[in-house]
């Protein structure tokens, strides 16, 4: 922070009266001190009785220390339209850029101290500044927001400020990593920015977001409901899917944000960040040949596999509390940062809905827009059966998970731990649909349909005729799982590149990585394609 008083030069000589601009010097410290005091300090005091921290505080914790410059510090505020406002430096809103863990990221961080940190006209163009700066230099993009809103005394200009903003986001989309922490209110159009970049944060019991709050929603339906149930982080994370992280405190929050960049490349020219934890490419693990269990109906928790797999078993996991029978997030495989996509049996078997969907397709489309790598970890019994599903378009949303792996042009690689049946045997990352290396353990059952199910359609009128159907069904659906219900069909068509011992999966990931680090994937000419949204 450059939070020191301007150096003065020394007086060139007794008779000069001393530097002879020395009066500006004052002004700009006096501008300064001004910009900083905020709101002031009760605003402030109240700012942290709400579990809140600062602006200024949070720009400071987010950073390596001493490397924030600020932007703008004086800019002013053009003042309301009812002439009630005069100038307010900084405007509501901190901007400028500073280094997570050595790479340049800019930022800005709202003050909710100094008018709810409501946006006008000063305020957006402060954020649209460094926005473009980001973008030119390729630098990721961070916003902490605390805010009431479109600043309402500025009118129609406040909305236009939005719109700036938002034309700024789409077209930084895909350029450079964009990451929300919502810290605060976040309200009407205000949520589309955070909406638009690609990871959304919410603190827990502090931030709330929705298009229209609860004295809306009272007038309009007439239902009463509080603040924290109709846009909290609590709902965001499990329900609408809006948060792709939820923290406890600011604190953890801003922390998390670092961990985060941790993985990511700062633009799309770039590949990811390398980073060694020290971990043996080879280390196997004799655990995993006795991961998947006996009994084919049987939960176990993916998560062992993941952890088991990834350098130094750490995994960041993206939207955990939103259709958890998908897993996705960041990890190491030999240094290299990759995107991980998994099914959960442990949850709902681990089947796709429509939510699993969804997730799983930002996610891809994320790891593809800047070079990291897909590794999916497959046991999926199929797509959720149902009226819900069917009526809550699991057409259209299972469309958006396939279109996003088959477009995807980073390097993509497939294990097969279980099943993997039907249309999703397909969907998550199949070799026709252009995944480059696909492995299958000795466990995988790959078909097109569960051995019960194919026996019940395939051997209905013998079953039926039979004098004990019962034993009849159980011997039938023994004859398809022997010959189904495992890897060898898909190995023997090509299908499968290889039968790996689970033991070696990790190896073999890593060195699989390696031989498509030089992947090109030629597209055809066209604007782009019509993901079905
Ligand atoms: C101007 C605002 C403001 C706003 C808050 N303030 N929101 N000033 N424009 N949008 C000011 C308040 O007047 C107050 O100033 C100070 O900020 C703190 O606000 P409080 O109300 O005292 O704080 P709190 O009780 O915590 O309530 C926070 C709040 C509430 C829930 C956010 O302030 C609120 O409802 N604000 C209006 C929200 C809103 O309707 N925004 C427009 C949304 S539509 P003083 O000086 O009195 O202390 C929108 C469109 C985007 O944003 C368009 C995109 C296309």
């Amino acid at each position: 922070m450059t939070d020191d008083r301007s150096p003065r030069p020394p007086a060139p000589g007794a008779n000069t009266g001393g530097w002879p601009f020395k009066d500006n010097l004052d002004v700009l410290d006096r501008m300064r001190d001004q910009a900083r005091e905020g709101g002031g300090p009760e605003r402030v005091a109240e700012q942290h009785q709400r579990g809140k921290l600062t602006a200024r505080e949070r720009v400071n914790l987010l950073f390596d220390e001493g490397t924030f410059e600020e932007f703008d510090v004086l800019k002013a505020g053009r003042g309301g339209l009812l002439g009630d406002r005069g100038e307010f430096l900084s405007d509501g809103v901190i901007t400028g850029h500073g280094a997570i863990n050595g790479r340049e990221v800019f930022i800005f961080s709202q003050d909710f101290t100094v008018m709810g940190g409501s946006l006008g006209e000063a305020h957006s163009e402060k954020i649209g500044k460094v926005m473009d700066h980001a973008v030119r230099v390729g630098a990721p993009f961070i916003g902490l927001n605390d805010s009431g809103g479109a600043r309402i005394q500025e009118g129609v200009d406040a909305l236009a400020a939005y719109g700036e903003i938002f034309n700024r986001n789409v077209m930084a989309s895909g350029v450079i990593p964009q990451i929300s922490c919502i810290m605060g209110p976040c309200a009407g159009g205000a949520v589309y920015s955070p909406a638009m970049t690609d990871f959304t944060f919410m603190v827990e019991n502090s931030s709330y977001m929705f298009v229209t709050g609860p004295n809306v929603v009272k007038t309009v339906i007439h239902q009463e409901i509080s603040f924290e149930d109709l846009g909290g982080a609590g709902v965001h994370s499990g329900k609408s899917g809006v948060a792709h992280f939820v923290l406890p405190n600011d604190i953890l929050c801003l922390r998390e944000v670092r961990r985060l960049i941790s993985y990511l490349p700062s633009n799309n020219r770039q590949r990811p960040p390398y980073l060694d934890l020290l971990d043996p490419p080879d280390r196997a693990d004799p655990v995993l040949d006795y991961l998947v269990p006996a009994n084919p109906n049987q939960p176990y928790d993916m998560g062992i596999l993941i952890h088991s797999i990834l350098d130094g078993a750490e995994f960041l996991e993206v939207h955990s509390n939103f259709a958890r029978n998908l897993i996705v997030g960041f990890g190491r495989l030999g240094g290299q940062t990759i995107g991980l996509i998994a099914n959960q049996p442990a949850i709902l078997a681990g089947v796709l809905d429509n939510d699993a969907a969804v997730k799983g397709a930002r996610f891809v489309r994320f790891c593809d827009a800047f070079n990291i790598p897909l590794v999916c970890l497959v046991d999926v019994p199929g797509f959720m059966p149902g009226p819900d599903q069917e009526h809550g378009g699991i057409i259209r949303h299972g469309a958006k998970l396939l279109y996003a792996f088959t477009e995807a042009m980073t390097p993509r690689i497939t294990v097969i731990v279980r099943k993997a049946y039907g249309g999703a045997y397909v969907v998550m990352n199949s070799k026709h649909i252009g995944a480059d290396f696909n492995y299958a353990w000795p466990t995988a059952e790959i078909a097109v349909i569960g051995p019960r199910a194919a026996a019940e359609v395939i051997y209905r009128k013998e079953i039926a005729a039979s004098p004990d159907p019962a034993s009849a069904l159980l011997d039938k659906e023994g004859q398809y799982r022997q010959t189904f219900a495992n890897p060898f069909l898909a190995a023997k068509r090509g299908y499968i590149d290889d039968v790996i011992f689970p033991r070696e999966t990790r190896g073999r990931l890593i060195r699989s990585l390696q031989v498509l680090e030089n992947k090109q994937s030629p597209r055809p000419d066209r604007r782009h394609g019509n993901i079905p949204l």
